[in-house]
């Protein structure tokens, strides 16, 4: 399949042109199987000059896991994305690190086998596949999450709904008596009804009020990113 056969085929499946694909970003998504992923066709390539040494902080370690306290677990994606380029730590991972750090939290990434594309645009077509088959992908590893009480759960918007790898974590752990605090980024749907997808997924989980954030102020604001990071965190007190 050529790229315009996979380009064209994206855009039947999300039932948006091109156009609606940018303008109409800001209403989609609000119904799972409606989301509309914008076109990365405009996007510059950017790689901010902290990204190397972030991406080195991310790694998927769980020093303190059984120890209780607080874990922050994270779905991003690096590469080619919306309204930012291609970038070396994905928008959500950026909200990640800054929460673990303020709290002195553990970090774990939620990270599929086989990675996503690089591509903005086969990324899409593979995620929409994944979701249209209710694919629950294998997983690097699985989280520990039994020693934690709180747990900072982030994830992006991927076509109205959660990436399938975080269904994939979601239904292995056991939630019972945990407090999940949810955060996620987007290009324009908001959460699109996530956190209520994850109170309804983890069973025995207090859900407190979560933080939505653009793609683009976590990437490329950092200052009113750490801002609303800030204010949450305090508002969970
Ligand atoms: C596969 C895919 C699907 C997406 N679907 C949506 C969507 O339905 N609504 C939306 O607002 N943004 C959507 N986006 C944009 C991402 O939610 C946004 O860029 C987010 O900040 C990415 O976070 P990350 O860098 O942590 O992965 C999508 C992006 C990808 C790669």
């Amino acid at each position: 399949m050529d790229d315009n056969t996979t380009r064209r085929r994206f855009l039947q499946l999300a039932g948006i042109s091109t156009l609606g694909a940018v303008a109409g970003l800001a209403g989609c998504a609000q119904n799972r199987n409606n989301g509309n992923t914008p076109s990365s066709s405009s996007s510059p390539s950017t790689k901010p000059d902290d990204a190397a040494d972030a991406t080195n902080a991310t790694s998927s370690s769980q020093e303190a896991a059984g120890k209780g306290g607080s874990l922050v677990l994270v779905f991003s994606r690096a590469d080619e994305n919306y309204g930012v380029g291609t970038v070396e730590v994905g928008n959500t991972m950026v909200l990640a690190q800054m929460i673990a750090e303020k709290t002195g939290a553990d970090l774990f990434e939620i990270e599929r086998v086989t990675a996503y594309p690089a591509g903005y645009d086969d990324c899409c077509n593979e995620a929409l596949d994944e979701q249209h088959e209710g694919a629950r992908p294998e997983l690097k590893a699985m989280p520990n999450i039994a020693g934690y009480d709180t747990v900072f759960f982030g994830f992006p918007c991927w076509w109205g709904d959660l990436p399938m790898p975080v269904y994939t974590a979601i239904e292995a752990l056991d939630w019972n008596d945990k407090t999940i605090s949810p955060f996620n980024t987007h290009a324009g749907s908001g959460e699109s009804g996530m956190f209520s997808t994850v109170a309804s997924k983890c069973a025995g989980a207090t859900v407190t009020a979560g933080l939505t954030m653009s793609g683009e102020t976590a990437q490329n604001n950092r200052s009113e990113a750490e801002s609303q990071v800030d204010s949450w965190l305090e508002s969970l007190q």
